[in-house]
């Protein structure tokens, strides 16, 4: 099987590129010590990545792989499922070698090394992080051949791209429970790092593996809810549990909304709404 993979070609970057790169990274290291969680942190200082230039491939691999034996490998843009599963499943981390123009800082069409990098990476220092990306590209490649792709992707959007977790934090009062950023959709986006943890409008909902199979997501906007882990080490309970039984129970009943709140779900924060009301088209959601 083709794994897609390519030379990152780091010296075909251009000026401009770097550039790009310069200006997401100053905003996104200005926000997040405030903002992400200590992990993500800790494996952004970890890493060789500066505001001076995108990161060589081969130089972040030599701090990744002595640390939690993960990899970058760079592809020219989104790959087929089975591709991407593969190689989570082998710890490489497939990652867009191209960078976005000057004139889209906060929009995406598909993942670039800013998103992939910056984003995942530093969570892939953690060593729970490590592993449970790689069980679920071996969950992935199972939910592929038994056609439960839909329901498994969920669990990786609402944690992998866009978790929180809950964390002590100093307050003004001594300490306090806070709610902060893991996922890399969030930690890459410099206006969704904000609206994510401190936006009246998204619910904050505790996680719950079968509550969050059943939810749709948006890919076009903000998202409506936010799922929030007690802790980082619950990844590593969710990536034991066998799914077949789970799967079977998700062929029937509902699914839900992706801005929906239920009686049995355990809120943090009650989101009011009112950016999806102003901003979102209802139907622009999927599976
Ligand atoms: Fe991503």
């Amino acid at each position: 099987m083709d794994d897609y993979t390519i030379p990152q070609h780091w010296a075909h970057y251009s000026a401009a590129d770097h550039a790009v790169w310069k200006t997401l990274f100053e905003r996104q290291t200005a926000l997040l010590p405030q903002l992400a969680c200590r992990e993500f942190v800790e494996g952004m200082h970890a890493l060789p990545l500066s505001a001076d230039a995108i990161p060589d491939f081969a130089a972040l691999n030599e701090v990744l792989m002595p640390g939690t034996g993960w990899q970058v490998v760079a592809v020219p843009g989104l790959v087929p499922d089975e591709v991407f599963f593969n190689h989570l499943a082998n710890r490489r981390f497939p990652s867009g070698n191209f960078i976005r123009g000057a004139d889209q800082l906060d929009y995406l069409q598909e993942p670039d090394v800013f998103h992939d990098v910056f984003g995942h990476v530093p969570m892939l220092m953690h060593p729970v992080m490590a592993d449970f990306i790689q069980l679920y590209g071996q969950a992935g490649l199972r939910a592929q051949r038994i056609g439960k792709l839909t329901e498994l992707a969920r669990v990786y959007w609402y944690t992998v791209e866009f978790g929180l977790v809950k964390e002590q934090v100093q307050g003004a009062s001594g300490a306090e429970e806070a709610l902060r950023i893991y996922g890399a959709g969030i930690a890459s986006s410099f206006t969704e790092s904000g609206f994510a943890v401190q936006s009246p409008s998204p619910h904050r909902i505790g996680f719950e593996l079968e509550r969050v199979m059943r939810t749709r997501y948006r890919i076009d906007d903000f998202q409506e809810c936010y799922f929030v882990l007690d802790s980082l080490s619950d990844l590593l309970d969710l990536a034991r549990i066998d799914f077949d039984p789970v799967y079977e129970r998700l062929n029937s009943g509902p699914t839900y909304a992706p801005g929906e709140v239920l009686l049995s779900d355990k809120v943090f924060q009650r989101g009011d709404g009112g950016y999806a009301r102003s901003h979102k088209p209802v139907s622009a959601c999927v599976e």
